[in-house]
């Protein structure tokens, strides 16, 4: 049976939002990773949490492969992803949420391929579109009907963490095109890309970024904001989880290339 996923990122824990919660946990080649089924607008979704179940895990020990791999073996095909975000760019402000459309990939020190040689198998896989167009547009129509604001583009660029970045790397980061930063979203959207999900990520933007902050930047700043714009993101999750179908195929599945 194909399936919808949420995967939720800092400030996004509510297993109430899902009807007949069970929680379970799933064997991958990258270790076991725990899930919860769910039904959301009458459909069945796999929520899995990034940071594991009470956010124990920082993002550069995040099992993005095991999450992603979790997510294929349950039958996922789509998959809607929220990340925490500064922002870089004068119009996406604290509270806003932008819908990723680009990537710049700053990461040191992460697994961050299915693909490692084996059986001499070398795989790239074609990135032009980073994440699903037709997911984009579905979040897109879903924030026009609830009259959410929602910055149609945005370039994340994914930093190796777990310390915020310094003023002057977001100044370069800023003038390579990057419109707000995170630390989580790559190797997730490129596994994602090589299991053959559909994958799109609303961000929300947390904080100006350092340097941009007149203020240093903390976790709990971070936090505060997520829970303020909690009660948005979920109406515009839920209205897109009832207009997303599991069984519509895409380009995504047929992303990776010998
Ligand atoms: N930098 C990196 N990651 C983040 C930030 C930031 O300013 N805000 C939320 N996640």
């Amino acid at each position: 049976m194909a399936r919808l996923a949420l995967i939720g990122g800092t400030g996004v824990y509510d297993p109430h939002m899902l009807g007949s919660v069970r929680d379970e946990t799933v064997s991958t080649p990258y270790g076991v990773v725990d899930i919860s089924l769910g039904t959301f607008q009458g459909v069945e979704v796999v929520f899995m949490q990034r940071h594991g179940r009470g956010h124990t895990i920082p993002p550069h020990m995040v099992n993005y492969r095991g999450n992603i791999w979790a997510l294929k073996e349950l039958g996922v095909t789509k998959v809607v992803a929220t990340a925490a975000v500064g922002s870089m760019n004068d119009a996406m402000k604290p509270g806003h949420f932008v819908l990723l459309d680009q990537f710049i990939d700053f990461t040191k020190n992460r697994p961050f391929t299915f693909f490692d040689g084996e059986g001499g198998l070398v795989v790239h896989t074609d990135f032009t579109e980073p994440y699903c167009g037709s997911m984009r547009k579905v979040i897109q129509e879903a924030a026009a009907e609830l009259d959410l604001e929602l910055h149609p583009k945005g370039c994340y660029v994914c930093v190796e963490g777990p310390r915020f970045e310094t003023p002057a790397e977001i100044t370069a980061y800023r003038r390579l095109g990057g419109d707000v930063v995170g630390m989580t979203n790559v190797p997730e959207v490129v596994l994602a890309r090589e299991a053959g999900l559909c994958y799109a990520v609303v961000a929300t933007v947390t904080n100006l970024a350092a340097g941009i902050s007149s203020a240093p930047i903390s976790h709990t700043e971070v936090d505060e904001v997520m829970e303020k714009a909690s009660e948005n993101l979920r109406s515009l999750l839920k209205a897109v989880f009832g207009k997303l179908d599991p069984e519509s195929s895409c380009s995504c599945s047929g992303g990776v290339r010998e």
